[in-house]
């Protein structure tokens, strides 16, 4: 027997497999409306462990994610309030320098905290983050970087203990060079280093929004930083940092997605709001596809009728972000002609294509680069999310579908996407969010 009942209702507990229930084929119309942004929201709420006082952040998307790193933040001191899309931090009084295993096992952006409590603390202890779905995801160049700032860091038993010596425990501007642009390493060594005694540099730094953002709140903050968004940043630590009150960017990969779900339905669809220089490297290929946009003061309204095939690779910013790639691909999954794919970020990041192909998509693997043929049709089937952004691309696909798709791999999509279907709905998508009770047949 299945029951159909709200999210908030059911608790995974009780009930097990959630899934979506998708009827293809429908035409989406209306304002779709983008929430703050996932991967800037993480990381400034762990830049409130730098301050004493409090730190305001707005905009903050509800996501399972956030909850995650809220309970890792209370569980080294911090006192957190939540009001709507508003959270309080209150830094005031850090007890330990160690978020627990098992909090941290289960979201790998608690690592951002290895930065701020190393430069606040003189000392942290945070376990290694796991890999994923979609790769190993080392923390080589934070490590790095945090001794060249110079903390003693050892990984010993999978927890990365780092102090620094000496008896003031303030660490030490010095010089970085990152091997490969990581947005995290980026943004844990600007956290650290904004306390450091003297002046930093980080060349080869990551250009994301997300790295612009929180320079932007160090700032507001007191930090002294210039560069970010460019592939040289250069901070001149302070000897403390006081509270912000700030708002988080809209999260371009939900906005990204939205856009995608006007294109792969064909439809007229305005997505707001909308930063569009976050969102370059995906609009000039939704133009390449035959997609037509038009800018207001707030969002953009996407019209697409016929898709062409085109081809892309993953890049860091401004290039084509790995974040779109699953689904821009099921867009090109209903394209006309045959499209290529490279994934250059991530080494396994390409487990929606055999999600896809159970729909029909006829699509060619090759090394990290997959081979889209379009077809006319995709069918729908049941089908599993293998992490957050293939969940958000087999919803996509199944709202372009014959027939009715089913989505698993939930746990994986809410991380990202705050009630993805309650918003596509409101624009005229057919989404229904189910439980099997437990011990039921799965169908
Ligand atoms: C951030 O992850 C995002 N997560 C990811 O979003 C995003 O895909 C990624 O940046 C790339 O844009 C958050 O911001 C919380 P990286 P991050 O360090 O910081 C390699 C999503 O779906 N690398 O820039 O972990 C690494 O293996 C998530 O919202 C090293 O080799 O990404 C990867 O191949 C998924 N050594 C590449 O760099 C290192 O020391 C990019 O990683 C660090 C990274």
């Amino acid at each position: 027997m299945t029951v159909s009942v709200a999210p908030s209702v059911a608790t995974g507990s009780l009930l097990s497999q959630p899934r979506l229930e998708i009827t293809g084929g429908l035409p989406l119309a209306g304002d779709i409306r983008v929430s703050g942004a996932k991967n800037s929201a993480l990381v400034l709420m762990a830049a409130c462990l730098l301050t004493r006082d409090t730190l305001r952040l707005r905009n903050v998307p509800p996501l399972t994610d956030i909850t995650a790193m809220s309970e890792i933040l209370a569980a080294l001191g911090v006192r957190v309030q939540r009001g709507g899309d508003t959270i309080d931090l209150d830094g005031d009084q850090i007890t330990q320098a160690a978020p627990p295993y098992e909090l941290v096992n289960s979201l790998r952006a608690s690592f951002f905290c290895i930065g701020p409590l190393l430069a606040r603390m003189g000392m942290a202890q945070v376990p290694l983050p796991g890999g994923c779905q979609i790769g190993t995801r080392p923390v080589v160049e934070h490590v790095k970087g945090l001794k060249a700032l110079g903390a003693q860091v050892t990984i010993e038993h999978g927890v990365v203990t780092a102090v620094v010596p000496g008896r003031s425990h303030r660490l030490t501007g010095g010089h970085i060079h990152l091997d490969c642009p990581s947005v995290g390493a980026t943004e844990t060594l600007m956290m650290a280093a904004a306390l450091a005694d003297g002046e930093t540099t980080i060349d080869n730094a990551a250009q994301e929004p997300e790295v612009i953002d929180l320079a932007r709140l160090l700032i507001a903050m007191g930090a002294k930083i210039r560069g970010a968004g460019s592939p040289t940043i250069t901070i001149i630590g302070v000897e403390r940092l006081h509270g912000a009150d700030y708002a988080v960017i809209p999260d371009r990969i939900e906005a990204g997605t939205f856009l995608l779900a006007g294109a792969i339905t064909r439809s007229l669809l305005r997505v707001a709001p909308v930063i569009p220089e976050h969102l370059g490297a995906v609009l000039t290929k939704l133009e390449e596809a035959g997609c037509t946009f038009e800018f207001d003061d707030s969002g953009v309204t996407i019209n697409a009728r016929q898709i062409k095939a085109v081809d892309l690779r993953t890049q860091p910013f401004p290039g084509f972000p790995t974040d779109l790639q699953a689904p821009f691909m099921s867009l090109l999954a209903t394209a006309t002609g045959t499209s290529m794919i490279v994934e250059n970020i991530f080494e396994n990041r390409l487990q929606h294509v055999a999600e896809l192909q159970r729909m029909g998509a006829s699509i060619r693997m090759q090394g990290n680069t997959a081979f889209i043929e379009g077809v006319a049709q995709l069918s729908g089937a049941p089908v599993q999310g293998t992490d957050l952004r293939a969940s958000a691309a087999m919803v996509l696909a199944g709202l372009a579908a014959n027939g009715t798709t089913t989505v698993r791999g939930l746990e994986f999509l809410d991380r990202g996407y705050a009630d993805l279907e309650g918003k596509l709905n409101a624009v005229g998508a057919d989404i229904r969010r189910l439980y099997e009770e437990p011990g039921a047949k799965m169908n």
